[in-house]
């Protein structure tokens, strides 16, 4: 269990130990070249691979992409289609690779609504790779984060009736009903594409987050992107609600 960064100020290192990831401007980037859209997932679901691989190198422990949002289902139906497909090939074919490198393989969202041999993969890609050490990577499809923090907060009172009538409920003895209660929060949020907003992102793990925009699109970040991002977030001082001397005055102690 990690503790809340509202609770306590968590420990931070010069590499982010948690980045998670809105990959967006796909269909862009098959635009500006005049293809269909589909060809930019498909050099996204690229990326994803060279980010994952850069990520371990760095010594990330945590990785968490934005690969479907609960509101990506208005999208047309051809596209929502190619995108499961896509989700299903990666899925094939990606898992085996990811054990082979210790990576421990979650999926966070609502899949009751995938394709039955969608759902199989992940049971199984998750089962197989559950007790690996090195990266956690997570990929949220179907996630949205209100959808997150309304249904812990069911769970929540499922489990403790008399919490209703009783003080307000601390917020570490909540977070464990969030989808991504194995994971501390993210230290460093990164949206590629050039919109400036959260998309119904993790909202309530992102309080203390840092936040860096780039007018990358997705298929084109890449591991010289992915450095520039953690160069920025080195330049930042995380204060946690603390005085800039407060912060400098404990790293020194
Ligand atoms: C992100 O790229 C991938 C998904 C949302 C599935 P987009 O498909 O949103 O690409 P743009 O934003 O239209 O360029
Ligand atoms: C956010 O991208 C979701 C994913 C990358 C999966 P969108 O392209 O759906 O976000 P909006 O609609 O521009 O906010
Ligand atoms: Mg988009």
């Amino acid at each position: 269990m990690f503790k809340s960064s509202t609770q306590e100020v968590p420990a931070t290192g010069a590499v982010p130990r948690h980045v998670a990831i809105i990959m967006d401007g796909n269909g862009r980037w098959a635009k500006q070249r005049l293809l269909p859209r589909v060809a930019g997932h498909r050099k996204g679901v690229e990326t994803v691979r060279a980010i994952v691989r850069a990520s371990i190198a760095r010594g990330v422990e945590y990785l968490t992409l934005f690969a479907f949002s609960s509101e990506n289902w208005r999208r047309p139906a051809d596209e929502v289609s190619i995108l499961m497909d896509l989700f299903l090939r990666a899925l094939e074919q990606e898992v085996a690779k990811l054990h082979d490198n210790e990576v421990r393989f979650k999926v966070i969202g609502d899949d009751s609504l995938f394709p039955a041999r969608i759902r199989e993969l992940i049971a199984a890609g998750e089962a197989l790779t559950a007790h690996n050490a090195g990266l956690t990577l997570t990929v949220a499809a179907n996630y949205g984060g209100r959808r997150d923090i309304t249904q812990a907060a069911q769970r929540y009172f499922a489990d403790h009736p008399e919490a209703a009538h009783g003080p307000p409920l601390a917020s570490d003895a909540f977070d464990r009903y969030l989808a991504m209660s194995y994971a501390p929060e993210p230290d460093l949020f990164i949206r590629t594409g050039g919109e400036q907003r959260i998309s119904n992102f993790l909202l309530w793990q992102l309080a203390y987050t840092e936040f860096y925009f780039t007018d990358l699109l997705w298929p084109d970040f890449d591991a010289a992107a992915l450095d520039a991002a953690f160069a920025s977030y080195r330049s930042r001082e995380r204060r946690f609600g603390r005085t800039s001397e407060q912060v400098r005055s404990a790293q020194n102690a």
